[in-house]
C-alpha cells in the first residue's frame, strides 16, 4: 500500500475507533507513538520516489503480464563474485536470468561484468525486467572513508551525507544501484566485531547518522543515475547478540526495543530508505528473519514502510538450523509470510515458493506484495528506461582531489584523543617542528591494507596514503627512525629488540599498533580477548621503558581493553580504521594543523568484566553513585550496591568523551521554563550553556545535551541524548550554545508501548560528555 494512503487509514482507524473516548491529551499521545522522532530532526518524509503514482500503475501494469515462475524469479538474489559469506554453491546465472528467474545479484566487480547479466535480462527474458545489481558499499565504494563507528565519532552528519554520496556516485557507475547500508544497529558490546559498521550505542546519535546515509545514497531522487537505493540494516536486535558472539540470539523486551534499537531504523525509513535487510539472529525466541512482529506489524503496519525488505546471507534457508523449519520450503513459507521480500542466497524461495502458492500455503496476495516491493524499487530508479551502467563513468586511473580530500576531512575529525598528558612543560600533543626526531614503530605505520578496515567495498590499498609516507612528506625522511617491531600477530625478539633500539634514537615515538581490519574487526569476528594481538602490549611496555615520550596510535573496529595502557602511556589516539587519507590526516592533527575534535559513541570498557558498559543505563535501586569505589568494598554500606566488588562501574572513557589541545570551560546548564505541559502539543524548551575556550588553542568543540526524567511510569536512563552542535572556538572565545527540545526530547515507551510525554521531573545537562555538566530541572506537570 502506498505511504501516503497506509498513513491516512492508519489515522482514519485510529480516529474512528477511539476518539469519543479520548480527551485531547490521549490524541496527542498516539499521533506521538507514530512518530518517535529524534530531537531537533523535524520530521522529512522524502519516499516520494517510491510512492509515486505513476510508477504504482506501472507496477501493476507489470505484474499483470507475469507468470507464477516470473514473480518468484524477482525474489530471488544470488552473489555473483568473491562471497561475502558462506558460499551458496554455483548456480547457471545466465541461463537462470534468461528464463525470469533472478531478481538482484550481487557482488560484481565492473560496469562490463553487471551490463553483461543486464544484457541477458533485459533482452533475453520475457518481459524483459532489468536486475537489480547491488553490493556491501559500508564506508565508500572506492574512495574509501573512515569506518561507519569512525564516521560516526566526528559527530558531523555533513560528513556522512557527503560520503555517502561520494559512495553512491563510484557505486552507481559500476552499475552498483543497491548498497547495502546504513548498518544501524546499536552495539553496546565491542566483543561484537560488526561494532565497527554502526553508529555505536546511542539511539539518538544512531538516528542522526541513519538518515544522513540515507540522503547521501539516495540524493534527491532515486531515479538519478548517481543515486542508489539504501538498504538499511539488520533489522533487528543483532547489535545485542549474546556475549557478543556473532549470529547468536539476542533478547530485548519490546520496550527497549522501542527506546533504543528501533530508532535508527525508524529514522532511516523516514529518510525514505528504499530497502531493509532482515537479520541474522534470534530476536526474543523468533527469528529476525520469520518475525511477523517485526518485520510486518512494526515496520508495515506501525511505519508503513512501502520498500523492499530483503533477508541477509542465507538466512531464509538457516531457519531450518535455528529450529523453526523442518526444510528450506518451510523456511520459505515463514520468511515469506512473516515479511521478507526477497531471499538473499539461500535458494529456498526460488525451488519452493511457486509450490506453496499453489497449495495455498503462501497467499497470491502476499507474493504479489512483495514482487510489487520489488519492482517498485527497480522502476523507481529508472532501472526501466536505463539498466545499463556507462562503463565511462568508472574510475580507473587515480581518484578525483576532491574526492580524496572528503576522506582526510573525514578522518581528521574522527580521530578521538583520549589521552595527552604534559611530558616536560607542555603536552606532549601537538607535535610541532622542534619535536626533533621521530620514532615510528609498530606494524601499522606502514601498512596500507589495513587503514581500509574490515570492510572496504572496491577499496584499494594503492590508494592509501600511510603514516609513514605522510609524516615523510612533512618532516623528512631523516628526521625519522623506523622499526616495524614484528607484525600485528607475531614478532621474534630480535624485531622488538630493533623497535627498542630505535626509539632510543629518538626525541619522540609514535606507536602505531592494534587488530587486524579483516581477521580481527568486522563480520565473523567475535573476540573473547579486548587486547593487543600477538605481542604488541610487550612491544608497547618495552618501548615505553626506554623514557621516550610515547604517543599511542591506536588502530582498531573497537574499543580495546589496555588499562596498562591507559595508565603508563602519556598520549594515546583512537585511530580506528581511517580509511585512504590515514597517513594525511594523522599528521595533521599529530601537529595541530586541525584539531583534534572526534568524540566516542561508545563506553570504552576498563575490562571485559564491565561488558556491556553503556551511558545510558538505568539507575537501579542500589547506585553507587559518582565516587570511586574501594576494593574491596570496606563495610556493608559499601558493599550493598550494583556494583563490582574488583572493578569501578565506569568506563575507561565515557560515550561522548574525546580531549583537544584546548581547556574548555561549560557553564552551568540553563533551561528557559521552570514548568511544562505534558498535554501540550507544542511542548518546548529551549536548553542553554556557554562554553568558553580557556586554553590558548583553537578547539572544534562537540557540545552535547541530555536529558533524565524522573517520576515517569517506566524507568528512564540516567542520561538520554537529545541533541548535539559542533562548534568552533578561538583562544579565549566565548559561546553560547542552545538547543530547542521538543516533543521528541521529553517522551518516552509507556508500560503500553506508545511514545508519549508524561508528568514528570526534568533534568538537562549540557555537557563535553555523557559523564559531566552540572544540571538545569524543570517540571512537566499534567
Ligand atoms: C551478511 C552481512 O550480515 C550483511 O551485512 C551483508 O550485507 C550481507 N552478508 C551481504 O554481503
Amino acid at each position: 500500500m502506498p505511504w501516503n494512503s497506509c498513513q491516512r487509514r492508519l489515522k482514519l482507524l485510529v480516529i474512528v475507533a477511539i476518539l469519543p473516548a479520548l480527551v485531547m491529551i490521549a490524541l496527542s499521545e498516539l499521533v506521538l507513538a507514530q512518530a518517535p522522532e529524534p530531537a531537533g530532526h523535524p520530521f522529512a518524509l522524502s519516499h516520494s520516489s517510491l510512492t509515486d503514482p505513476a510508477i504504482e500503475t506501472r507496477v501493476e501494469a507489470l505484474l499483470k503480464q507475469m507468470t507464477l515462475d516470473e514473480k518468484v524469479g524477482q525474489l530471488a538474489q544470488y552473489s555473483s563474485g568473491a562471497p561475502t559469506g558462506p558460499s551458496a554453491g554455483n548456480a547457471d546465472y545466465p541461463n537462470m536470468i534468461a528464463r525470469g528467474e533472478v531478481g538482484s545479484l550481487f557482488n560484481l566487480d565492473s560496469a562490463r561484468a553487471a551490463n553483461e547479466y543486464q544484457r541477458i535480462a533485459v533482452e533475453k527474458s520475457r518481459l524483459h525486467i532489468p536486475l537489480l545489481f547491488g553490493l556491501d558499499v559500508i564506508h565508500g565504494y572506492r574512495t574509501t572513508f573512515p569506518v561507519p563507528l569512525a564516521l560516526a565519532s566526528t559527530w558531523d552528519p555533513s560528513i556522512v551525507e557527503k560520503a555517502a554520496r561520494i559512495a553512491a556516485q563510484e557505486s552507481s557507475a559500476a552499475s552498483v544501484r543497491w548498497v547495502f547500508s546504513p548498518m544501524v544497529d546499536i552495539a553496546r558490546d565491542p566483543r561484537w566485531g560488526r561494532m565497527v559498521e554502526g553508529a555505536g550505542e546511542d539511539p539518538y546519535l544512531g538516528s542522526v547518522m541513519a538518515r544522513a546515509y540515507v540522503r547521501g545514497y539516495q540524493g534527491k531522487s532515486l531515479g538519478d543515475k548517481e543515486s542508489v537505493a539504501a538498504c538499511v540494516k539488520h533489522f533487528v536486535g543483532y547489535g545485542a547478540v549474546e556475549g557478543g558472539r556473532d549470529y547468536n540470539t539476542a533478547e530485548i523486551s519490546e520496550h527497549t526495543l522501542r527506546e533504543i534499537y528501533l530508532p535508527p531504523f525508524y529514522a532511516a525509513i523516514r529518510e525514505g530508505s528504499a530497502s531493509l535487510m532482515s537479520s541474522f539472529n534470534t530476536l526474543n525466541g523468533l527469528p529476525a528473519t520469520a518475525n511477523p512482529f517485526t518485520l510486518t506489524q512494526i515496520l508495515r503496519k506501525e511505519w508503513g514502510f512501502p520498500g523492499l525488505v530483503v533477508s541477509d546471507w542465507t538466512s531464509v534457508g538457516e531457519l531450518v538450523a535455528h529450529g523453526i523449519a523442518r526444510d528450506k520450503a518451510a523456511a520459505a513459507q515463514k520468511a515469506i509470510a512473516a515479511g521478507v521480500d526477497m531471499d538473499m542466497v539461500s535458494d529456498s524461495y526460488h525451488p519452493h515458493l511457486a509450490d506453496l502458492v499453489k497449495s495455498g500455503q503462501v497467499s497470491q496476495a502476499r507474493l504479489d506484495e512483495a514482487v510489487r516491493d520489488v519492482l517498485r524499487v527497480k522502476f523507481a530508479l529508472g532501472l526501466f528506461e536505463d539498466p545499463f551502467a556507462d562503463e565511462s563513468r568508472e574510475i580507473k586511473g587515480a581518484l578525483p582531489t576532491e574526492r580524496v580530500e572528503a576522506a582526510r576531512l573525514s578522518a581528521e575529525r574522527s580521530f578521538v584523543l583520549l589521552k595527552n598528558s604534559v611530558a616536560g612543560s607542555r603536552p606532549i600533543l601537538p607535535l610541532t617542528n622542534e619535536s626533533g626526531t621521530i620514532a615510528l614503530i609498530g606494524p601499522f605505520v606502514d601498512d596500507a591494507r589495513n587503514m581500509l578496515g574490515p570492510w572496504a567495498g572496491r577499496g584499494r590499498p594503492e590508494d592509501v596514503v600511510t603514516l609513514k609516507t605522510a609524516l615523510e612528506q612533512r618532516v623528512g625522511a631523516d628526521k625519522i627512525r623506523f622499526a616495524k617491531g614484528g607484525e600485528l600477530q607475531t614478532a621474534s625478539d630480535t624485531e622488538i629488540q630493533k623497535a627498542i633500539e630505535t626509539a632510543k634514537q629518538a626525541d619522540v615515538v609514535l606507536l602505531a599498533l592494534g587488530e587486524e581490519a579483516d581477521t580481527q574487526s568486522g563480520e565473523a569476528a567475535s573476540r573473547a580477548y579486548l587486547n593487543l594481538p600477538g605481542r604488541q602490549e610487550e612491544l608497547l611496555e618495552k618501548v615505553a621503558a626506554t623514557g621516550k615520550p610515547i604517543v599511542l596510535l591506536l588502530f582498531s573496529g573497537r574499543p580495546l581493553t589496555l588499562p596498562w595502557a591507559f595508565e603508563h602511556v602519556p598520549a594515546i589516539v583512537a585511530a580506528w580504521f581511517p580509511g585512504i587519507q590515514a597517513g594525511p590526516a594523522l599528521v595533521r592533527v599529530l601537529f595541530g594543523d586541525v584539531p583534534p575534535s572526534g568524540k566516542l559513541v561508545v563506553s570504552w570498557p576498563r575490562t571485559i568484566g564491565q561488558i556491556p558498559v553503556y551511558y545510558n543505563a538505568l539507575n537501579t535501586g542500589r547506585p553507587p553513585g559518582n565516587t570511586d569505589l574501594t576494593h574491596p568494598p570496606q563495610d556493608s554500606l559499601e558493599k550493598y550496591l550494583s556494583r563490582y566488588i574488583d572493578e569501578q562501574n565506569s568506563p575507561q572513557f565515557p560515550f561522548g568523551f574525546g580531549l583537544s589541545y584546548s581547556s574548555l570551560e561549560y557553564s552551568r546548564t540553563h533551561v528557559d521554563s521552570v514548568k511544562l505541559s505534558a498535554s501540550d502539543n507544542a511542548i518546548h524548551a529551549t536548553a542553554s550553556a556557554s562554553v568558553k575556550n580557556t586554553g590558548n588553542r583553537a578547539v572544534d568543540e562537540i557540545v552535547q545535551v541530555y536529558i533524565r526524567l524522573t517520576g515517569t511510569s517506566m524507568e528512564e536512563p540516567v542520561r538520554k541524548l537529545v541533541g548535539f552542535k559542533r562548534i568552533s572556538l578561538a583562544p579565549g572565545e566565548s559561546q553560547t550554545v542552545s538547543f530547542p527540545l521538543g516533543a521528541e526530547a521529553f517522551s518516552l515507551w509507556d508500560m503500553q508501548n506508545k511514545l508519549r510525554v508524561e508528568p514528570s521531573h526534568a533534568q538537562f545537562w549540557i555537557s563535553p560528555d555523557s559523564s559531566r555538566g552540572l544540571p538545569a530541572e524543570l517540571e512537566i506537570v499534567e
